[in-house]
Parts: structure tokens; C-alpha cells; sequence
């Protein structure tokens, strides 16, 4: 297949040039951010100016995928070092790199979930620099034309004191690409060597370039928070950050209303949305601060310290690098079909079909959030709560499906009991010792009146230690069921009362609110067996 050596391919010239004009472009992108300007308002007393913080992010998330991008070699997190290193990822001559089909399949997949443009044609080049951890002296990346481009990200921040007024937000997304993860250098300092891990060297990678539409931390940590659940549920991505499965990098520059851009600083290789927030708003607060003092910020690379959540400067990146990019001559272009383009003479399994693969996208958080919030009439940042927990959402739906307790109730027992119990057990909802019917069985007893609240509670932690017995054999084994028999409750009302007097002639002096006083007795006498309204109607009648 030709190559073209030089200019643009049809598809990717949109791409390029809406690139060129971002930089250009002050107006469009965040606006104003409450949380960052309240919060460096107040900081900085002395300064009347308005600073405002810009962010852009790139997301290299590692893909799912059983072996490597461009070889064989299986991908596994935990296997000793160097043991699955193919002839290719150690670069040895005359190799060549064979595209794996299923991390295409995963890009388009996330791209589709973006809202972005699939290029029907996208192309692999050549991106070099010298590390010991990548052999072959450059990296397969796609730099000239992506597999997917002009996409977005809708994503909610939770503000104000309880944090629980939800803004809506929209990053965009510019563009999604295929690339090789580099190996790892393990640095020796006792023996002052360094060694060479190639496990991760040709792990399929894809980098998210978002514009820079976010301004200040918490937003920046809210959207990746969102990625992350897109990516896990779309299963392109496991998402875990402290694996290095996704890896943040945030461009962070500062302006005042209504001028050019700042200068922005990178700060490299965040691995949690807690750092990636500390570390952007110390580095906007770091920018406003030189500014104010007439100094200068500089274009450079940072990393961010956990220890002393500052971003320090990485001095060994001085200087313009030259990557000499180059198209990869062993690859032809990615060719890329929908219905319409695929024709007979081509082997659908062989080939990626967008229209195919959009029909196997998944619920995605937001869609899903807003159907629980519409059909079971639950609060927006319950539905968050619900959505955030793998496997949650579930295991709430078939326990609405068993159960005759209503919606509102059944959440506040999973949010709240449930939720806390995991938690605190450090369990994931699918090892609960809780199943949904045995839940369901309880929130009904309750729902009919056949247990109080307190009984529940208590059946709730018998079930969770779980002897394999149901709520109902629990409720009967324990003699927990209320005691609803309206002979045996007037017996134990007309104890009471005998044992009460000075209570009694209160009450009959016309002060009823002591007849609380004399409920609580009756429900210590049944340790809170006895059924309330049938209680309160006893003694009433009785007094009156
Ligand atoms: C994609 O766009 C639709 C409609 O504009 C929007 O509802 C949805 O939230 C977007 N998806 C993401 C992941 O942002
Ligand atoms: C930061 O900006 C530079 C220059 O525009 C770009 O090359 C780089 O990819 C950006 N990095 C991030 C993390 O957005
Ligand atoms: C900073 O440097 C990068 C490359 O190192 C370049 O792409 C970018 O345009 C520079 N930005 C500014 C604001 O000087
Ligand atoms: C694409 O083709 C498949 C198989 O012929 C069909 O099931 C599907 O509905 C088509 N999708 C679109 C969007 O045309
Ligand atoms: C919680 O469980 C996970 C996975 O099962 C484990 O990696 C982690 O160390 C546990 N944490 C605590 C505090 O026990």
C-alpha cells in the first residue's frame, strides 16, 4: 500500500488545524472556575488581579488486551521480570510488528464513548529518543493522524460546603491514539546500576489528549474520575492507577480574564485523582505567586512530590527534544470500515467495523445515572454513589426486582447499611455475604410491618454473618417478628400503666406528650417487638 511521505492524509487535516487554532484561541474553554478563583482569592489577599488557572489533560491508559500491541507476548501485571519479552519487543533485527486487532477494536470502542470522530484511516509513525528501556530507539505512536479525534467528555463536579451541589462540565476530547508503552528502568542505588524491565515494552497504549477546558484540580480530578468509570464499564481499560494501568499528565498555565494564555508548566505521570488535584493547584497557586513577584514562569516539565505535595522541577528534559517523527514504514495505514465502506470482496472478521462495534457499546455512567435517577426517583448523587461501586447498580435493580420495599428505602439501606458494612470489610460487592434475594426477602418484612426498623437492623447483621439461614427463618428463629396480637399488647399496655400513675394523671391533665414516655416502656417490655401504631392506639383509649 503507498504511503504518503509528506502532508496530511484527507482525514486528519481537520485535526491539525483545529490543534493550531486551540493554541490560538483564548476565549472558549473553562469558564470561570468558582472553586479555583474563590479558593486563590482567598489565599491571596494582597492581589486584586484575577488569576485563572487553565488545564489540559493527556490520559495514557493501557489497554485490555492478552498480548501486546504490535507482538505475541502475553500481558500480565505481576510475572517476573523479563519473562514476556518477545524477539520484537527486544527489537531484534529483522522483526517486524504485526497489528493486534483487538486493541483496535478497544480504541474505537473508547472513541465512540467519547463522542468522537473515527478516522476511517489512521497511520503509525516513528517518535524517537534514546532510554534504556526502549531498545529499538523509538516509540510506534500515531502522531499525525489518530485513530479517532473531536471528541468530548461530559463530567459532573460536586461543590459548595457539603460538596453537594452538582455543576455539570464538558471537556473536549482532541483526540485518541495508538502507541506502545515504553519498559521500566529499575534504579539500583546500592549498586548504583540500573536494570531493565521489557514486560510493559509494547503494551498497547491509548493516549487521551483533552483540551485544555479544565481550571483548576478538583475539575481536572472529577473528569478523570469519569474517564476512568467509562473506561472500566466499556472494559477497553482497567483504570487502576496505582497499577500505572492509566497515567496522567496535566499541562497547567495562568492568565488573567480576558488575555493570552500563560506559559504552561507539565506536570508528569500523576497515578490518582487525589495527587493530579493537590498537584495542579499547587503548581497554579506556584504560577500566580512568581507572576505577582514580576517573575517568569518557565516552559518546562515537573513532577509532583506525594511526600511534600509540591511539583518540582525535572531539569534532565532541558532543552527543545527532536523526536523526528517519521512515518513507521512496516505498518500501511489502519483502515477502518463502517457498513457503508465494507465491501464484499473484504473478510468481516478480519477487518474493524465502527458500526459493529457501536452496537456493542455498553450503558454508560451518565446514561445510566439518569435512568436510575428517572425511574426510581432517587437523589442525582445517590445515583453517583450507585455507579461508582462496580457491580453496585446491580445488585440494587435485582433487589428492586424481589423486594415490595419502595425505591427510596431499598437505597437507603444499600447506601448506608450495605455500603458501610463493605466498606468496612474491605469487600467488593460481588463477595458480599449478602445476596440481593436475601435483602430483598428482609426490606419486604419490613416494608409489611412484620419486623420494626431495629429488628432489621439486627436481622441485616445475622444475615451478613450468614449461617446460610433466610430473613424469615432469622425473624422467627429469634423471635423478632413484631407482636401485632392486640390482646396480648393490651395485657402489657394496662402493666404499664398500673406501674406509671404519676405519668398517667399527666397525661390526663392533658399532657400527651408523655405519652411517648409511656410507649418506650411498652417497647422495652417487648424489646421493641411491638407493633407502634397498635400500641399508640391502645393507650390512647385507654387514657382517654
Ligand atoms: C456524548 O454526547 C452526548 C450528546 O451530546 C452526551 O449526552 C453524552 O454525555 C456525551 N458522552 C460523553 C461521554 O461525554
Ligand atoms: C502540553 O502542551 C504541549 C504544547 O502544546 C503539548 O505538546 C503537550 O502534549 C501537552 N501536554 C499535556 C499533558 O496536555
Ligand atoms: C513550550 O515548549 C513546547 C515544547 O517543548 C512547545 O511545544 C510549546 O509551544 C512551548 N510553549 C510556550 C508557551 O512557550
Ligand atoms: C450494519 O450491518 C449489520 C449486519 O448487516 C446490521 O445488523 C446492522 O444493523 C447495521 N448497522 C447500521 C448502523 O447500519
Ligand atoms: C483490601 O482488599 C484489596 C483487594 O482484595 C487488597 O489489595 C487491600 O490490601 C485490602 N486493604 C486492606 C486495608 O485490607
Amino acid at each position: 500500500m503507498a504511503l504518503p511521505l509528506l502532508g496530511l492524509c484527507a482525514w486528519c487535516r481537520g485535526a491539525l488545524v483545529s490543534r493550531t487554532a486551540n493554541r490560538l484561541t483564548v476565549v472558549r474553554g473553562s469558564a470561570r472556575c468558582p472553586t479555583a478563583a474563590a479558593a486563590a482569592a482567598a489565599r491571596d489577599g494582597r492581589s486584586k488581579s484575577k488569576w485563572m488557572g487553565v488545564v489540559g489533560l493527556e490520559v495514557h491508559a493501557q489497554l485490555c488486551s492478552n498480548s501486546k500491541l504490535f507482538s505475541g507476548s502475553r500481558v500480565q501485571f505481576s510475572a517476573p521480570p523479563n519473562a514476556l519479552v518477545s524477539f520484537l519487543d527486544a527489537s531484534l533485527p529483522g522483526t517486524l510488528p504485526v497489528l493486534n486487532k483487538h486493541c483496535v477494536e478497544a480504541a474505537v470502542m473508547t472513541g465512540l464513548a467519547l463522542n468522537c470522530t473515527i478516522n476511517k484511516k489512521s497511520m503509525f509513525d516513528r517518535k524517537h529518543y534514546f532510554y534504556a528501556d526502549l531498545p529499538v530507539g523509538y516509540q510506534i505512536t500515531q502522531q499525525r493522524c489518530p485513530i479517532a479525534i473531536n471528541g468530548n467528555l461530559a463530567y459532573s463536579l460536586y461543590v459548595g460546603r457539603n460538596r453537594n451541589h452538582m455543576i455539570p462540565k464538558l471537556v473536549r476530547i482532541q483526540q485518541i491514539q495508538l502507541e506502545q508503552d515504553s519498559g521500566r528502568s529499575l534504579h539500583d542505588d546500592a549498586r548504583s546500576q540500573t536494570l531493565i524491565d521489557l514486560n510493559r515494552a509494547g503494551i498497547g497504549l491509548m493516549e487521551i489528549v483533552m483540551k485544555p477546558d479544565m481550571c483548576c484540580g478538583d475539575e481536572a480530578a472529577a473528569a478523570v474520575r469519569e474517564l476512568q468509570l467509562i473506561l472500566q464499564t466499556l472494559g477497553t481499560c482497567h483504570g487502576n492507577m496505582a497499577e500505572g494501568q492509566l497515567r496522567v499528565d496535566a499541562n497547567v498555565s495562568v492568565h488573567q480574564h480576558g488575555r493570552p494564555y500563560g506559559v504552561r508548566a507539565e506536570v508528569k505521570n500523576i497515578n490518582s485523582p487525589r495527587f493530579l488535584a493537590r498537584a495542579i493547584d499547587y503548581e497554579i497557586q506556584r504560577q500566580i505567586d512568581i507572576l505577582e513577584n514580576g517573575g517568569k514562569i518557565l516552559n518546562e516539565t515537573r513532577a509532583f512530590d506525594y511526600k511534600t505535595g509540591q511539583t518540582i522541577s525535572l531539569r534532565d528534559k532541558e532543552g527543545k527534544q527532536d523526536y523526528r517523527f517519521m512515518p513507521e514504514p512496516n505498518l500501511p495505514p489502519l483502515a477502518i470500515f463502517d457498513n457503508e465502506t465494507l465491501s464484499s470482496n473484504v473478510n468481516p472478521q478480519q477487518v474493524v467495523n465502527i458500526d459493529h462495534i457501536r452496537e456493542l457499546l455498553p450503558e454508560l455512567p451518565d446514561a445510566k445515572r439518569k435512568r436510575l435517577v428517572e425511574k426510581y426517583g432517587i437523589l442525582a448523587e445517590h445515583s453517583f454513589t450507585l455507579v461508582n461501586e462496580d457491580g453496585l447498580v446491580q445488585f440494587f435493580e435485582t433487589v428492586l426486582e424481589q423486594t415490595e420495599a419502595n425505591p427510596k428505602k431499598v437505597i437507603g439501606w444499600i447506601l448506608n447499611d450495605f455500603l458501610a458494612l463493605l466498606k468496612q470489610n474491605n469487600l467488593s460487592v460481588n463477595q458480599s455475604p449478602i445476596t440481593p434475594p436475601a435483602l430483598a426477602e428482609l426490606l419486604t418484612l419490613l416494608e409489611k410491618g412484620f419486623i420494626s426498623s431495629s429488628a432489621a437492623k439486627q436481622v441485616f447483621v445475622e444475615l451478613w454473618e450468614g449461617e446460610g439461614k433466610s430473613a424469615v427463618q432469622i425473624v422467627e428463629q429469634k423471635e423478632l417478628g413484631l407482636i401485632q396480637d392486640h390482646r396480648k399488647l393490651e395485657q402489657i399496655c394496662q402493666r404499664v400503666i398500673e406501674d406509671h400513675p404519676s405519668e398517667v394523671s399527666e397525661i390526663q391533665q392533658g399532657n400527651w406528650k408523655v405519652l411517648n414516655k409511656l410507649i418506650g416502656q411498652v417497647q422495652r417490655a417487648t424489646h421493641g417487638r411491638a407493633a407502634p401504631t397498635v400500641v399508640k392506639f391502645i393507650l390512647e383509649k385507654k387514657l382517654s
